[in-house]
């Protein structure tokens, strides 16, 4: 069995997710909106966007504001963080496709652009690649994708962590509390050094793999099919 920690059962965690996640990711519509423009670069105007790992349905909203004219098909394997999705896309349920399941259930392709945002710190190495590679084969040739999540970076992954644990925490800062909570992160996430997730890109098939985010633990790519 692959390496997973998974947090989405937590139907607690799920119900809060929304309000939760800006809190706890620098810069997180920012981050939408350099999805956005990154993408857009190479899309359509009425472009066909992947969207993997879509639980939650904050990329799909903000993506679907600022390009009126994209539509989306989005893949989550979780019931509830989908379910979450289906009800927060109501208001463009026309432009928004939601599959459950993993990549390999997205039967369509030719996608003019794709994310995976705050994913692939849950999967191990063998899944990552395999993620990617699936997301590669559905993409049309020189569409982007963009990727951001946990990463092990260059340093002490658990420093980094506790940082970005101490920048979620809006209360009385314990420094003490933010180590504890980095240590079992990084004992639960197959994180993996900066290097090595460009170097699975590029194993995936992607071309011209560039950083466009780093903060804390948080790391951003796009990279072309
Ligand atoms: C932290 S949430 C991120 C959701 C959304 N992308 C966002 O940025 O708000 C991680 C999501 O990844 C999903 N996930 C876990 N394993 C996955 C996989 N192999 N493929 C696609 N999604 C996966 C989880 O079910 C969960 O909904």
């Amino acid at each position: 069995m692959p390496h997973r920690h998974d947090p989405f059962a937590n139907t607690a965690l799920v119900d809060t997710y929304i309000a939760d996640t800006p809190r706890k990711v620098p810069g997180l519509a920012d981050v939408h909106r350099m999805t956005m423009l990154l993408l857009s670069e190479c899309a359509r105007k009425d472009a066909d966007i992947l969207v993997v790992g879509a639980g939650g349905g904050m990329e799909l909203i903000a993506l679907a504001e600022a390009q009126p004219e994209w539509s989306f098909v989005g893949v989550d394997p979780s019931g509830p963080m989908l379910e979450l999705a289906r009800r927060n896309v109501q208001y463009i349920v026309q432009r928004v496709e939601l599959i459950k399941g993993t990549i390999e259930v997205v039967s369509a392709d030719q996608f003019d652009g794709a994310t995976c945002l705050l994913v692939l710190h849950f999967l191990d190495k063998s899944e990552r690649l395999n993620t990617l590679m699936q997301i590669h084969r559905r993409l049309k040739p020189g569409a982007r994708l963009v990727v951001a999540h946990h990463s092990a970076g260059t340093g002490d992954a658990a420093l980094w962590l506790a940082r970005s644990a101490a920048f979620a925490d809006r209360g009385t800062l314990s420094w003490e509390m933010a180590s504890a909570t980095g240590d079992a992160l990084a004992a639960a996430l197959p994180l993996i050094p900066a290097s090595e997730e460009e170097a699975l890109m590029r194993e995936a098939g992607f071309g011209s793999v560039e950083l466009f985010y780093s903060a804390f633990s948080f790391k951003g790519w796009v990279a072309t099919a």
